[in-house]
């Protein structure tokens, strides 16, 4: 028989519900909430808000497009953390009142796991490349920076961690500073395109083991514009491509040097990246270039599994199925995962 999973997340300020059969993505709606871009970050309770405005009608789109009806469905699996109380509370209300109607099991996932094991969601029409165990992935989101192993679908030891800001809020905070909305990854990513990488120096960390800093990458480009803004007060507007270029090559240095000590270290040349800052075309082009010269398997998500989407926890929950892990219906969701 197969099985069909109903995926929630509602972990930040995307509402997204997707629909997976047998590990097969049928549809993979998300909702943005536009809300939050004047104000250089996500509003949590503008966040929640917007989830309950958009849960009802997301899953009816998706449950349309998929073509499948809520009494096909097999189990319900929503994001239970890390994220934002309020938004997550949203998502996990509407999976009990689902799993609760339809009398099926409610599966919880954790969204970081979730973001490794978007690799694993499968296309129809599509040549599926899927990676071996152990499997060396660099998760680079919003709000975390890890290096983890995987062992197996639902095994990881994490071996590196940011001790203080994310990969993705260096961009989005260089990005405010520079006067761009939130998230501002995607725009630096663009304007890079046509920027020197080494027209400007930034100072990079210097952390031991495969752990990550980037506060100091914040503070020194905070610094090193205001001394030029005071002799250029356009330096912004007339460099913006450089800066843009120049950041992104230190961004994307920091990481993939600690990509490279891990392989070193752990022997595992099946590598892959995930996450929302893995849709940035300067850290791809580096994977991919290191990947030829080190002869490594390496695996990039599909766009659309890269940024926050519910297809990723419905493969998770896809796995837990199988293994029988369900929850309880007194589960109660958790900002710290
Ligand atoms: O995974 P995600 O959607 O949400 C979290 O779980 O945090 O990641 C969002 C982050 C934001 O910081 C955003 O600026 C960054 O991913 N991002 C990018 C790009 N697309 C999204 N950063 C750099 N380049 C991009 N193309
Ligand atoms: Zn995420």
């Amino acid at each position: 028989m197969a099985v069909t999973i109903l995926a929630i997340e509602s972990s930040c300020d995307d509402t997204s519900v997707a629909v997976i059969r047998d590990g097969y993505v049928l549809s993979n709606l998300i909702a943005n909430q536009e809300v939050h871009m004047s104000y250089g970050g996500v509003v949590p309770e503008l966040a929640s808000r917007a989830h309950q405005a958009n849960i009802v009608p997301v899953t009816h789109q998706a449950l349309l497009k998929a073509g499948i009806k809520a009494e096909e469905i097999n189990a319900v699996a929503f994001t239970r953390g890390p994220g934002l109380l309020g938004s997550l509370l949203v998502g996990t209300s509407f999976a009990k009142g689902f799993a609760l109607a339809q009398n099926i099991p409610l599966i919880e996932v954790n969204h970081l796991q979730a973001h490794v094991l978007a690799h694993f969601i499968l296309e129809k029409d599509k040549i599926n490349r899927l990676p071996a165990f152990p499997f060396l992935c660099l998760l680079v989101s919003g709000g975390h920076t890890r290096i983890i192993i995987m062992k197996s679908q639902l095994e990881m030891e994490v071996i590196g961690n940011t001790i203080d800001d994310a990969a993705g809020e260096a961009f989005d905070k260089c990005g405010k500073v520079m006067g761009f909305t939130y998230p501002a990854g995607p725009l630096i990513d663009k304007l890079a395109k046509e920027g020197n990488i080494l027209a400007f120096r930034f100072a990079k960390p210097r952390i031991n083991g495969l752990d990550f800093s980037f506060s100091g990458l914040k503070t020194s480009f905070l610094y090193f514009l205001r001394d030029k803004l005071k002799e250029d007060p356009e330096f912004i507007e007339n460099n913006k491509a450089d800066l843009c270029a120049s950041l992104q090559h230190t961004i994307v240095s920091i990481l993939l040097a600690k990509v490279i000590t891990a392989s070193h270290q752990t022997g595992i040349t099946e590598i892959g990246i995930a996450g929302g800052v893995s849709a940035n075309s300067g850290l791809r082009n580096e994977m991919k270039k290191e990947a030829d010269k080190r002869n490594w398997n390496l695996f990039i998500p599909e766009f659309r599994f890269t940024t926050d989407n519910a297809a990723m926890i419905g493969i998770t929950g896809y796995y837990k199925y199988l293994r029988g892990e369900f929850s309880s219906h007194d589960i109660i969701p958790l900002a710290r995962y």
